[in-house]
């Protein structure tokens, strides 16, 4: 077997109207709601250049002007901090500027995220690369995508990030069968289908959005027809490859048992923010004793009262 050129480019889809943020997301593209102090699209990206992956391509919608700002030179911001003296916030503010190579291609029609990728094909060629969903933040202490790269060339296949959740949330992801191999927390993805209604899930392994490709999906995405939603379906796209002949390689998973952090609602949203900022160096020292009293404040408010029922 040819051995698989090595990944270099990572496909970032952006273009979701991000309704579940309004009215925050009337102007600007969700992936821009800030996390802590930094964009949740930034946290993607540091993620895709830690593991070797420089080029980066964003699928993008309407108000990409922010994101492409964000990824840009400031002039007049860096002029005034510069004059001020300001180095750790000019640093902060260069920091996503050379941070990678970062390309765009408008979606077009929102017509799903297997349309967003397909998007991608002519920047790609013909080199596996990778995908990454913005409303996953992987904690950066628990690195994914370079396992996921490794089994990528070693098997030259498909490879997914796979995570246990509860069994009432599969309704929400793809969701794998799978069945083992020799090699601890990677398996063999049998069958995938998109967001199995409450109660019909085949297992409770979701798929979380880190997607290491091979450029085969392209001429499978071509011709998948709208599943879920009506909408054009990775997840459709990879069930023919796992159930495909041999050749397409197979899908196999990458069971993730780190630290990940989903910003997609606002609940989640709003626990992504607290958990990274309890960890933070600079915020964390202030904040743990204030959450832990704002916490305790909470529990006697809400503890039943002496003569009450319950
Ligand atoms: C998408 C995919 C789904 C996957 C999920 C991970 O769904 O279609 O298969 O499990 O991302 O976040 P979305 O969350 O965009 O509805």
């Amino acid at each position: 077997m040819a051995t698989p050129a090595p990944v270099s480019k990572a496909v970032i889809p952006a273009a979701g109207l991000g309704t579940r943020f309004l009215p925050a997301t009337k102007a600007m593209p969700k992936e821009m709601l800030p996390v802590v102090d930094k964009p949740a699209i930034q946290y993607v990206v540091e993620e895709a250049v830690s593991a070797g992956l420089h080029d980066v391509l964003m699928v993008t919608g309407r108000n990409k002007n922010a994101l492409e700002n964000h990824f840009d030179r400031a002039g007049e911001l860096e002029a005034v901090l510069s004059s001020k003296g300001d180095d750790e916030k000019l640093q902060k503010v260069n920091f996503a500027t050379g941070l990678a190579d970062v390309h765009y291609v408008r979606q077009g029609d929102p017509k799903g995220l297997g349309h967003a990728v397909l998007r991608a094909k002519m920047h790609v060629g013909h080199e596996p690369f990778a995908v990454l969903l913005g409303d996953d933040i992987i904690d950066e202490r628990d690195p994914l995508l370079p396992r996921m790269l490794k089994v990528q060339s070693e098997l030259n296949t498909t490879v997914v990030a796979l995570l246990e959740v509860d069994p009432s949330q599969t309704h929400l992801y793809g969701i794998a069968t799978v069945e083992p191999t020799d090699e601890e927390d990677v398996v063999r993805i049998t069958g995938l289908v998109e967001k199995p209604a409450p109660g019909t899930s085949p297992s409770n392994l979701a798929i979380i959005g880190r997607y290491v490709l091979r450029p085969e999906i392209f001429d499978v995405l071509e011709r998948t027809e709208p599943g879920k939603g009506g909408e054009i379906q990775l997840t459709d796209a990879l069930q023919e490859l796992a159930s495909g002949p041999s050749w397409s390689g197979g899908v196999h998973g990458v069971v993730f048992r780190g630290r990940r952090y989903d910003t997609g609602d606002r609940l989640d949203y709003l626990k992504a923010i607290v958990q990274l900022a309890v960890d933070r160096e600079d915020l964390g020292v202030d904040f743990r004793p204030w959450l832990t009293s704002f916490a305790a404040q909470l529990g006697a408010a809400e503890a039943p009262q002496d003569g009450e029922d319950g």
